[in-house]
C-alpha cells in the first residue's frame, strides 16, 4: 500500500497543478476509486514533453499485449502487464481484484462462456516520473456467445485508468480502474453458457 498512496499523492498533485476547477475535489484520490471524467482533458500537461518517449512506446506496448493476452485467452501472460501485487478495479460485478494471481483466475472464469474481441481507442500517456506513469485508453470490449449462444453479442464501452511503474522487468500496471462509459448493448445470456 505504500506505492500506492505515493502514486496516488504523485497523481493529485499533477492532477492539481493542471486542473484546478470546481470539480478538484473529485481528485483526492484513495486507491480504488475512479477519475472523473470531467478533469481527463486537463489532468495531462500538453506542454510536459520532456518524458523519453522510449518509456512511452514501452507503456504503448505492454499495454497492447492486454487484448492479446485476454482474447488468446493466455491469462498466464497478464504478468507481462500486471505487477505481482496489483489491484484492479474492474467495476461491478466483478470490482476489486488483487493480487494478480486474482485479476487472472477471476478474469478468466469471468470470460470462459464467451470469446472476445478487446479494441483499443483513444489513448493518453503521461510518465510523471522516471518510475511512475498513468494512462487512460479507451476500449471496445466485444465477447461472443458459444454453443447455443453463438451469433449473439455483448460489448462493453469503456477506459482503463492505469497507474504504471517501473520495475525489474520493465513497465507494469500497479493499479487500474476500468471503468464503464456505457451501458452493456446486446444479450448477456450469452454469459450463462456452461459448455
Ligand atoms: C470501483 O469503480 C467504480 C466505478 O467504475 C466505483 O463506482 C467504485 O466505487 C469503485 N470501487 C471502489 C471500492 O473504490
Amino acid at each position: 500500500m505504500h506505492f500506492l498512496s505515493a502514486t496516488f499523492a504523485a497523481l493529485a498533485l499533477a492532477a492539481l497543478t493542471h486542473a484546478t476547477t470546481a470539480d478538484s475535489p473529485a481528485l483526492s484520490l484513495t486507491g480504488t476509486d475512479p477519475l472523473r471524467f470531467f478533469n481527463l482533458p486537463t489532468l495531462i500537461s500538453a506542454e510536459k514533453s520532456a518524458a523519453n518517449p522510449h518509456d512511452i512506446e514501452a507503456i504503448r506496448a505492454t499495454l497492447s499485449l492486454y487484448p492479446l493476452a485476454i482474447d488468446g485467452k493466455n491469462f498466464g501472460s497478464l504478468s507481462l502487464i500486471f505487477a505481482e501485487d496489483a489491484v484492479a478495479n474492474y467495476s461491478a460485478p466483478l470490482n476489486v481484484l488483487s493480487p494478480l494471481s486474482t485479476i487472472q483466475s477471476v478474469l478468466e472464469a469471468s470470460l470462459k462462456p464467451v470469446t472476445t474481441q478487446h479494441s483499443f481507442g483513444t489513448q493518453l500517456i503521461d510518465v510523471l516520473s522516471r518510475d511512475e506513469a498513468f494512462s487512460v485508453t479507451y476500449y471496445t470490449a466485444t465477447h461472443f456467445g458459444r454453443g447455443e449462444f453463438e451469433g449473439r453479442t455483448a460489448t462493453a464501452f469503456g477506459q482503463y485508468q492505469d497507474v504504471w511503474r517501473r520495475g525489474e522487468g520493465g513497465w507494469r500496471i500497479g493499479h487500474r480502474n476500468l471503468v464503464y462509459m456505457g451501458p452493456i448493448v446486446g444479450d448477456l445470456t450469452i454469459f450463462t453458457f456452461a459448455g
